[in-house]
Parts: structure tokens; sequence; C-alpha cells
């Protein structure tokens, strides 16, 4: 019997995961239907228990929900409970387990594609909100040098690096300031603010590019963001955050199938199709 998966999210039509999904299953020869599920906005819980109902095996889940499935787990992984936030579901039995893939799939994207190791290096993360936060604890994991978190609103920026202050194995690690105080150049900068959004850029200083810095942009899309733009400018070698949509989505994989599918020439062919 074919198992079933979705992405649940509101809007949810454009969403690129299941031809992903649908992809990885092609080509691992794993038996599942991915489909995107839209849930109303008030109605979050009851769509994931009517999935549920229905047989479902897991779901991905994106704006706006991704806080709201990590109050309705009933068991979070590590790495999701310290994100505060679910990208992936899995349901077994009674349990509804929430765990956290963005973080995981931007380390991937930046280690295995881009061929940039983090271990020593200097990390500058631009933004302290939902994407931020799920993304310290993978690059901790790697061995930087410093992790310097930038926020326009600074108390937010405090508030996140402080969560990693009284871990021994990270102690000094961290810290936070404000764009105007970002100090020095850095290997690899994360926008992870939401202004590509709106078109716009986090006000980075030129001086944080170098010739050799990785400046990724959590966001995707035809065009380079205005980020990306300005880094490329300044020396940097800047890239989308379409890598690690597609690494989330093969570590979700990965989660709930037990095979970890190749990335590359579904990455090219996501790029595409963009
Ligand atoms: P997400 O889940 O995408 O991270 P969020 O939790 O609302 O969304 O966080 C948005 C982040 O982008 C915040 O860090 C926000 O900064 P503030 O904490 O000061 O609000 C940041 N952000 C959004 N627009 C921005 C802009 N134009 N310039 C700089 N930072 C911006």
């Amino acid at each position: 019997m074919t198992d079933k998966y979705c992405v649940i999210g509101n809007p949810i039509a454009h969403s690129r995961s299941p031809g992903i999904h649908t992809a990885f299953a092609a080509q691992t020869g794993q038996d599942i239907a991915y489909e995107r599920c839209l849930a109303p906005l008030d109605g979050f819980a009851d769509t994931v228990r009517e999935l549920i109902a229905q047989g479902y095996r897991g779901a991905n889940v994106t704006v706006p929900f991704k806080l709201e499935a990590a109050s309705m787990a009933t068991r979070l992984e590590e790495r999701a409970r310290l994100a505060g936030a679910v990208n992936t579901l899995r349901f077994e039995g009674d349990e509804i387990v929430g765990d956290n893939t963005d973080g995981p799939g931007l380390v991937a994207d930046i280690v295995r594609n881009a061929g940039v190791a983090l271990k020593d290096k200097r990390v500058l993360l631009l933004g302290a909100g939902g994407a931020a936060r799920g993304v310290v604890l993978p690059i901790l994991q790697h061995g930087p040098a410093a992790i310097v978190i930038a926020n326009r609103t600074r108390a937010t920026a405090d508030e996140l690096a402080a969560q990693f202050a009284g871990q021994a194995a990270h102690a000094g690690q961290v810290s936070a300031c404000g764009f105007e105080d970002v100090d020095g150049a850095f290997d690899v900068v994360i926008n992870a603010t939401s202004a590509s959004l709106s078109n716009a850029m986090p006000p980075v200083p030129a001086s944080a590019f170098c010739q050799g810095t990785l400046a990724l942009d959590m966001m995707y899309g035809k065009a380079p963001s205005p980020f990306m733009q300005f880094a490329a400018s300044h020396g940097a070698t800047a890239r989308d955050g379409l890598g690690m949509l597609v690494e989330q989505a093969a570590e979700a994989f990965a989660i709930w199938r037990g095979v970890r599918p190749q990335t590359a020439t579904i990455l090219e062919q996501t790029r595409q199709q963009l």
C-alpha cells in the first residue's frame, strides 16, 4: 500500500515539496504519495488530526504553522525543541513526533553542495526569528570559531545567543549585536531575515564580505535577491536557499523512509523549474 505524506501550509499552491519528494521516491524506489495540503489559518490542529485519521504517515509543515506544529507534537526531537519550530512530523501510533530539518538542510547545503567546511570559520547570522533560531545548533555542531547573530531588534538576538551561552561545549562561541556593530569580515554570512520577501535587505555593512566569503540567502527565486547582489558586488560568492530547500526535504525523507536520496540532480531539476 502506498504511504501518504503531504506538506501543510497556507498558502501552499507555490510549494515545490511535492515535486522534490516525488523525485526522491522515484530515485530510491519508495512507494509514497506526497501532496499539498491547504490548512485554514485557524485549523492546523484539525487538519493534522484529519490526516492521521486518513492514515497519513507524516507531513512537512511550512509557513505559518511551524510554531503550532511544535506545540502540537506529543514528542519533540532535540533540534526541534531548540529551534522552537517544527517542519517535519511523523505519525507513529498515538504519537505525533516533531522534528526540524531546516537547520541541518542549510548546513548540508553549505558543507556538501557549496563545499565550504564550517570548522574554525567565522559565521555571521543575520536575523533572529524562527528561521535563524533553527540553524544555530546545526552550525555549532560543525565547530565554527564563532557565530555572531546580528538583528534589527537587538534584544531578540541577545535572547537567541543567551540560549547557547550556558552550554559549556559552546561557551563564548555565540554572540549577538545590532547591524551597526558588525565588525570585520566573515567566512560565511547567512541571511535568515525575511527582508528578501519584500525585495529588501538587512543593513549589513559591506565590510562583512571579502573574497572567499560564502553569502547564503535562505530565500530563493528566479533572480538573485538584493542581499545576494550586494554580497557578490563586494567579493562574496552568493548562493540562494534552493539547495537548503532540497536538503531539508532529503533529511525529512530520510527520517520517514530510512533511506537518504541523492540531491544533486534533483536540485538542478528544481532550479530549472523556477
Ligand atoms: P522567520 O520565521 O522567517 O524567521 P520571523 O520570525 O518573523 O520570520 O523573523 C523575521 C526576521 O527577519 C527577524 O529577525 C526580523 O527582524 P526583527 O526581529 O527586528 O523584526 C528580520 N527582518 C524582517 N525584515 C527585515 C528588514 N527589512 N531588515 C532587517 N531585518 C528584517
